[in-house]
């Protein structure tokens, strides 16, 4: 009885630790848990907190201790509970005494508040570099692309020619906001949580100001409170990779649509796609699939840590340890699927003739037509049905509107004449739409124009 009693016991520690433990997953904190530690202690230095002599063994035991990491020859052990415990516990292990007065004037509370910062903060600026990266191929596509004729589509259905660059720019305005949301939260959370302690903040005279500015923060928070419970940040920059999921989904999706048998547009190439283990025709478009299917994970890391934080009353609760394992998962998600998606587009080939080919054979430039009459003076409703039965003999004879001949255009109304030609052409519908915005040379001249500027735009702005 006793003997399984003491057992029993020892079992349930086990399980009670490994339920509350989260060095298994806080470990990757440990590159901003020992830079932040470093910033701590020398502002304890200055302000006579500890002395020189221990500050200096305290950093000079914690760069060891990250060079170690490093080098893989230090190795997390699961007795320890979290990454803060593990990192002081080993400095005092190499230090001595010094070791414990690391912790003067710092809870966990705000060590892991400030860890999980600086990770964001970083991560961020990654993000934002990849971004950058994909809206470069995009760019790229733009001004080579400016007269590739391809259907623009409303309903999937063939609407008015569009160009290749003007479909590429739409999604290069998304990125673009996508960075701009980026560099608005990194200004938004760039405040230092350190000197908050457990929630009141401490009886040491520390100087929050310092230490902020060693960690290139743009000043301290102004509530001990609120910095020990803030998840804010994360929540917000779950939602901005949340979007940028959405974008990199729904051109995940075009691809996909394109590199169809039935479409054509694109030739992926081999290496960013995969063969079928029975049918030897196929070419599948994996990659994108698997962008747009890891949507899923990013939308629930958002809708998780919103949940999580909803309840939990001021001011640090543990439930906020909750927040690691599913940010860290939707960063790295997010960061490959953007270095995929962007080496698959850069890769990719178009297929230029298929595609105004098709914009040719889905009546995109009936509307043009329309306009045709209407400038020759028909009323708007009579040209939408004259223009309509034009459609529908040519369905019957399985043409384009340009191959009928002038006679034809003339059964159905006599107002056409041979510039109607020239009026319906691919190059005359995309160049008459020359406002801003739209796709026409002049128009997407000015825009490529600023999105070459935009590119040049700093993240950390
Ligand atoms: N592992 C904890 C977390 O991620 C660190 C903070 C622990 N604080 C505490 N009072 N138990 O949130």
């Amino acid at each position: 009885m006793k003997l399984w009693g003491g057992r029993f016991t020892k079992e349930e520690n086990q399980l009670v630790h490994n339920f509350n433990e989260s060095l298994s997953f806080d470990r990757k904190l440990y590159r901003h848990d020992i830079e932040g530690s470093i910033a701590h202690v020398s502002m304890l230095a200055r302000q006579g907190i500890v002395s020189e002599e221990d500050q200096e063994a305290i950093t000079g035991g914690l760069r060891g201790i990250l060079g170690d990491l490093e080098s893989g020859s230090l190795v997390f052990t699961n007795e320890h509970e979290d990454i803060h415990s593990f990192v002081e516990a080993k400095l005092t292990e190499r230090i001595g005494d010094a070791g414990k007065r690391l912790h003067t004037g710092r809870s966990r509370n705000d060590q892991v508040a400030l860890d999980m910062k600086l990770y964001c903060r970083d991560e961020i600026d990654e993000i934002d570099t990849l971004v950058m990266a994909l809206m470069k191929e995009i760019l790229k596509i733009m001004e080579e692309n400016l007269d590739t004729y391809m259907p623009g589509f409303t309903h999937l259905q063939k609407a008015q020619p569009v160009t290749l660059a003007h479909h590429m720019g739409a999604y290069f305005e998304m990125f673009y906001r996508d960075r701009t949301r980026l560099r608005d939260i990194r200004a938004r959370m760039n405040y230092c949580p350190l000197g908050s302690g457990a929630l009141a903040g401490t009886t040491y005279p520390l100087d929050r100001d310092y230490t902020s500015g060693l960690l290139g923060f743009d000043g301290p928070t102004l509530n001990s409170m609120d910095s020990v419970s803030d998840r804010d940040y994360v929540i917000e920059l779950l939602s901005a990779l949340s979007l940028i999921s959405m974008h990199l989904s729904r051109f995940s999706e075009e691809v996909i649509i394109w590199n169809s048998n039935e479409y054509r547009f694109v030739e992926l190439d081999d290496a960013y796609s995969t063969g079928s283990s029975i049918m030897p025709q196929k070419k599948n478009p994996d990659i994108a699939e698997l962008v747009r299917g890891k949507t899923g994970r990013v939308y629930g890391a958002l809708v998780s840590m919103l949940t999580t934080m909803k309840g939990i009353p001021l001011a640090y609760d543990k439930d906020m340890q909750e927040d690691k394992e599913l940010t860290f998962d939707a960063i790295d998600t997010v960061k490959g699927c953007l270095a995929l998606f962007t080496g698959m587009i850069a890769s990719m080939s178009f297929r230029k003739d298929v595609m105004e080919a098709s914009a040719k054979n889905g009546f995109t430039n009936a509307t043009d037509a329309a306009d045709y009459l209407v400038n020759h003076g028909v009323p708007f409703r009579d040209a939408h049905g004259i223009v309509g039965r034009l459609v529908l003999y040519c369905i019957e004879k399985d043409m384009a509107l340009d191959d009928m001949t002038l006679e034809e255009f003339k059964a159905v109304s006599p107002v056409f004449e041979d510039d109607i030609y020239e009026c319906i052409s691919m190059k005359t519908c995309v160049e008459k739409r020359v406002t801003l915005g739209g796709p026409g040379r002049p128009a997407m001249e000015r825009v490529i124009e600023i999105c070459r500027e935009r590119l040049k735009e700093d993240s950390a702005l």
